[in-house]
């Protein structure tokens, strides 16, 4: 099969396209012929060799897929061969076929395209999970960072489905087109320097939950009007920054810093998961949430879909085929 290989810890440049062996589909597992792959920052981080897991090298990276099943590991019986599915793995996604643990495994509508369902898994499953740690509800103001972004985006069409308000953290004006698109009500500037003060505009009591994939400056900036009671919810460092929390501001706000890591609560708890992605995949085929996918390229493309993400170039998704 052809795959896109991480043979040496660098840039989207150094991947290699070549071929392969098919995987095996163990015990639990399925085999899924991809039609789809969502490019995601965390590919980004893990081909660099920065991210919390260092895969022995060489290795396929790539992280939601959408495909049909066409084989059946050991003791799989909650799926059939030619089911279409979305899939989260750990990695092995830029390739013709990938395996996949059928609990990271969920059914899609044949009614949804392959490439929105391949910007699915992750990214929603990311965002739920980031909301619920907030206990985001009616009437709660949330600001997300990188709000166009994969998980920003999803955390938005949520939040939304949870009737809270919005405030979008975006850098231009095509992003913030994408984030209006998915419901948030205000925008303000990743770019600006006075980030904290364009929030306050818009809500002048504060917000209640910050959901930050983006760390830096965007999370000392937003922590500056979180409110009385408010919670902050740590998923990521798209800034390449991690900043540091003094904790009297918890005391002294009564407030919450909480991490959410949809990978780990996959490998710790998939029962977590496994409760929320049938809800969500009805949303998607009711149109209820929808991801954006700005970009659709050939599985080729993959080093310079890579690189657009690094370079913030896309607003939305890209997704390779
Ligand atoms: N904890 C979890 O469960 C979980 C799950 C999935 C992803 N993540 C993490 O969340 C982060 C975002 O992932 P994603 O897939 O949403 O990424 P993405 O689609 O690339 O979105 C990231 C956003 O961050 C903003 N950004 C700010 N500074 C940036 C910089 N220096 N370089 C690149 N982007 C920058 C960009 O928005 P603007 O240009 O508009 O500012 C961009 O749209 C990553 O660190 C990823 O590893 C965590």
């Amino acid at each position: 099969m052809r795959a896109g290989k991480c043979v040496t810890w660098g840039s989207p440049h150094q991947l290699e396209l070549g071929n392969m062996p098919d995987p095996e589909p163990g015990e639990g597992q399925v085999e899924i012929t991809v039609k789809a792959c969502g490019v995601n920052f965390a590919d980004l981080l893990l081909i660099s060799g920065r991210y919390q897991v260092r895969p022995d090298l060489p290795f396929v990276p790539g992280m939601e897929v959408a495909g049909r099943i066409t084989r059946l590991g050991q003791g799989v019986d909650s799926f059939r061969v030619g089911d279409k599915v979305a899939a989260y793995v750990k990695y092995g996604g830029y390739a013709d076929k990938v395996v996949a643990p059928a609990a990271q495994v969920i059914r899609i509508a044949e009614s949804i395209p392959a490439s929105e369902a391949a910007a699915f898994p992750l990214s929603y499953g990311s965002a739920e999970l980031a909301l619920e740690r907030a206990g985001v509800s009616a009437g709660d103001i949330v600001v997300i960072g990188g709000a166009a972004g994969a998980v920003g985006s999803a955390c938005i069409e949520l939040a939304k489905q949870r009737d809270a308000s919005v405030v979008a953290c975006v850098s231009d004006s095509a992003k913030e087109k994408i984030a209006r698109d998915c419901g948030a009500d205000f925008f303000v500037s990743s770019r600006s320097r006075h980030l904290s003060d364009e929030i306050q505009q818009q809500a002048p009591d504060g917000v209640d939950v910050i959901i930050d994939p983006v760390g830096g400056g965007f999370f000392e900036e937003s922590l500056r009007v979180l409110r009385y009671g408010g919670r902050v919810v740590v998923l990521g460092f798209a800034s390449g920054k991690i900043p540091s929390l003094r904790l009297n501001q918890l005391l002294v706000k009564h407030q919450s810093a909480l991490g959410s890591s949809f990978g780990l609560t996959c490998a710790k708890n998939p029962q977590v998961i496994a409760d929320k992605w049938p809800r969500l995949a009805g949303m998607l085929e009711a149109g209820q949430i929808r991801p954006r996918v700005s970009h659709t390229r050939p599985f080729t493309d993959l080093p310079a879909a890579l690189q657009m993400l690094k370079d913030r170039k896309v607003a939305g998704r890209i997704v390779l085929t």
